[in-house]
């Protein structure tokens, strides 16, 4: 939960910290459980978390929600709605308030997303990470590519404003391979991008298999490159980056990224 001393925004971030697999790149919170979770018990803890947190911020409106992850798209949209709701009592919510849930592209996910929207959600962002198999799969990816596309479009469909990212300087990509798939994520993008370059991090499966010298990473002049071709495509595009990986159309920046950033 934080304040931006710098313009009064005020957000909530909540994190759920279980995915159905470890992607091999991603150090994020994130695990992965062989028994069912006890998703009333954390639904218990994450009240009694507001109900400290609210007692400790009082007389603040919240402008921006976002549940995090792990992949929150696995939580059951009645708890979400119950969270949702909680944070509705405890604080006065701005009109315009950004309430994002980050969600994997798999069919069982995009077939939540009516739910979430019912249950409060008004923006979903996408972890899509490539528009190509053979990279999608070596990134451990559980989508291919067209249930991806299927699920960013459901998301466009039932959604005002919507996200997805990609992940790029992955291991052989080059820059030809990049500009044809970032175009083409371009045409795709309503009004955000969000275009990570891939960092390797310490106890991840990458980190081993780069010290293995079995992760052929590109150099430091082709990062440059596809970094700064990525600015170029995204700003002919009217997508210009606000923030270091983030793009999108003028009104159309998150406002969690914003707050969190600043
Ligand atoms: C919290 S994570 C993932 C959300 C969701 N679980 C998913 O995988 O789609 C947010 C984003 O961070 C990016 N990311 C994670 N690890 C990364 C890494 N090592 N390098 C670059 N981007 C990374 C991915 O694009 C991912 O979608
Ligand atoms: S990238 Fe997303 S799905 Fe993969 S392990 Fe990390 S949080 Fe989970």
């Amino acid at each position: 939960m934080i304040s931006d001393r710098s313009n009064g925004l005020f957000g909530i971030y909540v994190h759920w910290p279980f995915c159905a697999a470890k992607c091999p790149y991603c150090d994020f919170n994130s695990h992965v459980r062989h028994n069912p979770i006890d998703e009333n018990a954390f639904l218990q803890a994450y009240v009694r978390e507001l109900g400290h947190f609210a007692a400790l911020t009082p007389g603040k409106t919240v402008q921006s929600i976002f549940f995090g992850g792990g992949t929150p798209s696995l939580m059951d949209p009645r708890t979400v709605e119950v969270i949702l709701d909680t944070i509705a009592k405890h604080w006065s919510i701005a009109s315009d308030v950004e309430i994002n849930l980050e969600a994997n592209p798999t069919s069982v996910e995009a077939g939540r997303f009516k739910a979430y929207k019912n249950a409060g959600i008004n923006r979903v962002s996408l972890g899509v990470q490539s528009l190509r198999a053979e990279p999608l799969a070596k990134l451990g990816r559980m989508h291919s590519v067209a249930e991806a596309k299927l699920a960013v479009g459901i998301a466009q469909s039932i959604f005002e404003r919507s996200s997805f990212d990609l992940i790029y300087a992955r291991p052989h990509q080059t820059l030809e391979e990049w500009r044809d798939e970032l175009n083409e994520a371009l045409m795709m993008a309503v009004g955000h991008l969000s275009l990570y370059q891939l960092t390797i991090e310490q106890g991840t499966r990458y980190y081993d298999l780069r010290a293995a010298g079995k992760l052929p990473m590109p150099d430091a002049d082709l990062s440059a490159d596809l970094y700064l071709l990525t600015q170029e495509l995204t700003a002919a595009a009217g997508m210009r980056a606000y923030e270091i990986s983030n793009h999108a159309r003028s009104g159309e920046e998150s406002r969690h990224n914003l707050l969190y950033w600043r």
